[in-house]
């Protein structure tokens, strides 16, 4: 089967969807691999890199989408491209089938299949391709050191001749993959982290990770799979009431708070900011959802009272080979569920065998063949009228 690796089109996106180093190991499973030409670049692999671990370098997309099987990207394909693909192939990419209708419009269109690592389920069978939480991880990390500096602080504790420098104060909001990260990097440099999350499980993983939990006194909320649930405005308002006073004591503060398939929450109003000390640094994670700082905006560090409030854009794309790294394990171990043992197949033109009884493929199919079976994807596209999929 054939497998195609697709550049990247979004303005700043530096992953790639496979590196070398899986190429190699896909190959050594039978998998045909072909990389459109300087898909590596921003994660420093080159074509000749591609070609020595086996894969083929193809300059012309649109001569190579049709005759893939499988494309990956990290990014949805443009629509343009995913109008390209054969009937019955797969597109495998971290789509969210609630804002990318143009491109699961295409898809269907074509004839083809879609399944996105958004909607992948977090059991332990699907461990090795969740793409989310390897990304997340990425940028949990990298939010720590963008933080450390835009701080005019140490992070940790200095002691010299000169005198003792106290270790900065972290608080991070929203104990996920990314928040769990954020703090166990800060405490590694040496600051002194506090964490706090709706869920009831947050408290013990804060602490697992050397952070000390915030208590707000309010009740846990929990949605399904474990995941959190949407606060109502008057639990919300408590929430940013009773955290206001540790917004004030805080040098560093990472906002990570997500509700799977919602708005993010607004955890911080440029009220609670007014007070804090001067050299405050916020990070808000969910700044292209949204944002859990009211008034943040993605790709720009905006001055909210003292508080300089940085928007995350594209964080995980700053450490692009380390992220395309664990992203292509992700996509390898996909391929995996995609095909079992079967990497040598050759399917032709016909459909890539989907087996929609396996959880993992049930779970992430947006499209099946041209039909779109993601509920989410159905209701926008029949609101936007006849996209040329089926329903
Ligand atoms: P996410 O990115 O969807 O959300 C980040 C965090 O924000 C979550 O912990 C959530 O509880 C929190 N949050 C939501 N509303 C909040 C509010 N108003 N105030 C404070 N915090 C708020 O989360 P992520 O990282 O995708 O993880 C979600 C869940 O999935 C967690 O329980 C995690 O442990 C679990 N998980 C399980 C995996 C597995 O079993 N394979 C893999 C990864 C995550």
């Amino acid at each position: 089967m054939r497998v195609l690796v697709a550049a990247e089109t979004a303005p700043k996106e530096a992953r790639v969807a496979l590196v070398p180093a899986v190429v190699t190991r896909l190959v050594g499973q039978g998998w045909q691999v072909s990389v459109t030409a300087g898909a590596g670049r921003g994660a420093l692999a080159a074509d000749a890199d591609y070609e020595q671990a086996g894969a083929e370098v193809v300059t012309d997309v649109d001569q190579a989408l049709p005759a893939a099987d499988i494309v990956v990207s990290v990014q949805p394909l443009p629509a343009e491209h995913a109008a390209r693909m054969r009937p019955g192939a797969v597109s495998l990419s971290l789509l969210q089938p609630g804002s990318d209708v143009a491109t699961v419009a295409a898809v269907a269109a074509a004839g083809a299949s879609l399944l996105s690592f958004h909607l992948l389920p977090r059991i332990s069978r699907a461990q090795a391709a969740d793409a989310l939480t390897s990304q997340a991880i990425v940028t949990g990390y990298r939010a720590v050191l963008v933080g450390a500096g835009l701080l005019p602080h140490f992070l940790g504790l200095s002691m010299t001749a000169a005198g003792t420098i106290r270790p900065a104060r972290v608080l991070v909001l929203g104990a996920g993959v990314a928040g769990l990260q954020a703090m166990a990097t800060a405490r590694r440099l040496g600051a002194l982290v506090s964490g706090y999350d709706v869920r009831p499980a947050s408290a013990d993983e804060v602490r697992s990770v050397g952070a000390t939990f915030i208590d707000l006194g309010l009740p846990p909320i929990e949605g399904a799979g474990g995941y959190a649930r949407e606060m109502d405005e008057e639990r919300a308002t408590l929430q940013r009431e009773r955290l206001a006073e540790y917004i004030a004591t805080h040098d560093l503060i990472i906002t990570t708070a997500a509700v799977p398939g919602r708005r993010a929450p607004v955890l911080i109003t440029p009220a609670m900011l007014a007070g804090v000390r001067r050299g405050t640094v916020v990070i808000d994670l969910a700044a292209e959802s949204g944002g859990n700082v009211e008034g943040s905006a993605a790709g720009s560090i905006r001055e909210i009272g003292p508080a300089r409030v940085w928007g995350a854009e594209a964080l995980a794309s700053d450490m692009a080979p380390d992220a395309s790294f664990l992203y292509a394990g992700n996509v390898a171990a996909m391929l995996g569920f995609i095909s079992p043992g079967a990497a040598e197949a050759d399917v032709a033109s016909g459909p890539v065998p989907l087996d929609t009884s396996d959880e993992v493929i049930a779970g992430c199919a947006v499209v099946i063949n041209g039909e779109v079976v993601n509920p989410v994807a159905q209701e926008l596209l029949s609101a936007s009228g006849p996209a040329g999929g089926r329903t």
